[in-house]
């Protein structure tokens, strides 16, 4: 799916930069977006290892050496339903990679979003949560479930966090008069290796079902583009976008108390300011 939003976007006349983990898979979709597309199309790679609060910084500062605007940043990655293992400072993986990674990328890079968007042209933060989120139990007291492990639980709880995040953000844009806007997206289910963790039983019964049911990675980019790109979203954020519309995410993602607790909680687990 993060595939054909870069697709679309380079199509689109956009300068992007595929950020992942892995260097040829990455180097190769780079490629091809460029080979496929016009002469124009600008595409490229850079290493980004989210599962590393270590490489998120390097990439950052990497990014910002090199002075280029970011218009729209786009947190797409995901794992889901990973057997219980810890990122690379020790975090449990799925919170760790699917929230607080994208927490720290997003504000290390909250400067060079306020400096490239301007009136009427405001840059975007399009952060990909899920349908889960309406199930999950956001356990403040133990967001690294050190505790007690659920795969399901520890999925669907970094979704929760990235829609909290993602209002907050929001707030703080607002509050700042800041030309950026933040917005969460349900993709829909899409087939794509993100079930490959489903135990076998689960991923046999899936396949013949996903065929028929579930969305193309091309269909499930396209609320993620339309967040990303929209002109009936200039200016508009904090939405949860499903279907290319706005709708209601769960309630429990509006309290505005929770929304600051976690902020505070995710800005002492990556080692920032409470203020950043
Ligand atoms: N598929 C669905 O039905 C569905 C439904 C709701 C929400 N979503 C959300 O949509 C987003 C995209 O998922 P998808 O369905 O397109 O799954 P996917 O094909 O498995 O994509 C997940 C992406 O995350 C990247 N990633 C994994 N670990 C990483 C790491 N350590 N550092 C950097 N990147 C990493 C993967 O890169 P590599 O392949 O290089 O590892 C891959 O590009 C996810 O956030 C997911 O939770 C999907």
């Amino acid at each position: 799916m993060g595939y054909e939003t870069a697709r679309h976007l380079a199509g689109l006349g956009m300068h992007v930069v595929l950020a992942g983990n892995e260097e040829e898979e990455g180097l190769a979709a780079a490629r091809k977006i460029c080979d496929e597309g016009s002469e124009q199309v600008k595409a490229e790679f850079m290493f980004l290892d989210l599962a590393s609060l270590k490489s998120i910084r390097q990439f950052v500062q990497k990014f910002k050496d090199r002075g280029l605007p970011l218009h729209v940043l786009v947190n797409n990655a995901g794992v889901m339903l990973v057997p219980e293992r810890q990122t690379e400072e020790g975090l449990e993986l799925q919170f760790g990679l699917n929230y607080l990674g994208h927490f720290l990328l997003s504000s290390l890079l909250l400067d060079v979003l306020k400096q490239s968007g301007g009136p009427g042209r405001c840059a975007r933060v399009v952060t990909m949560s899920s349908a889960t989120h309406h199930g999950a139990t956001l356990n403040m007291d133990d967001l690294l479930s050190r505790r007690c492990y659920s795969a399901h639980g520890a999925y669907s709880q970094s979704k929760l966090a990235l829609v909290l995040f993602t209002y907050r953000l929001q707030e703080r844009l607002t509050a700042g008069g800041w030309p950026v806007t933040a917005n969460a997206v349900d993709p829909g289910m899409v087939d794509t290796a993100l079930y490959d963790n489903l135990c076998s039983p689960a991923h046999a019964a899936k396949t013949p079902v996903a065929k028929l049911l579930f969305r193309t990675p091309a269909e499930g980019a396209s609320t993620a583009i339309y967040a990303a790109v929209s002109p009936e979203l200039e200016g508009v954020g904090g939405c949860y976008l499903y279907n290319g519309q706005r709708t209601q995410s769960a309630d429990i993602s509006y309290d505005a108390d929770l929304q600051a607790e976690l902020w505070r909680r995710s800005c002492a687990l990556v080692g920032l300011p409470e203020e950043a």
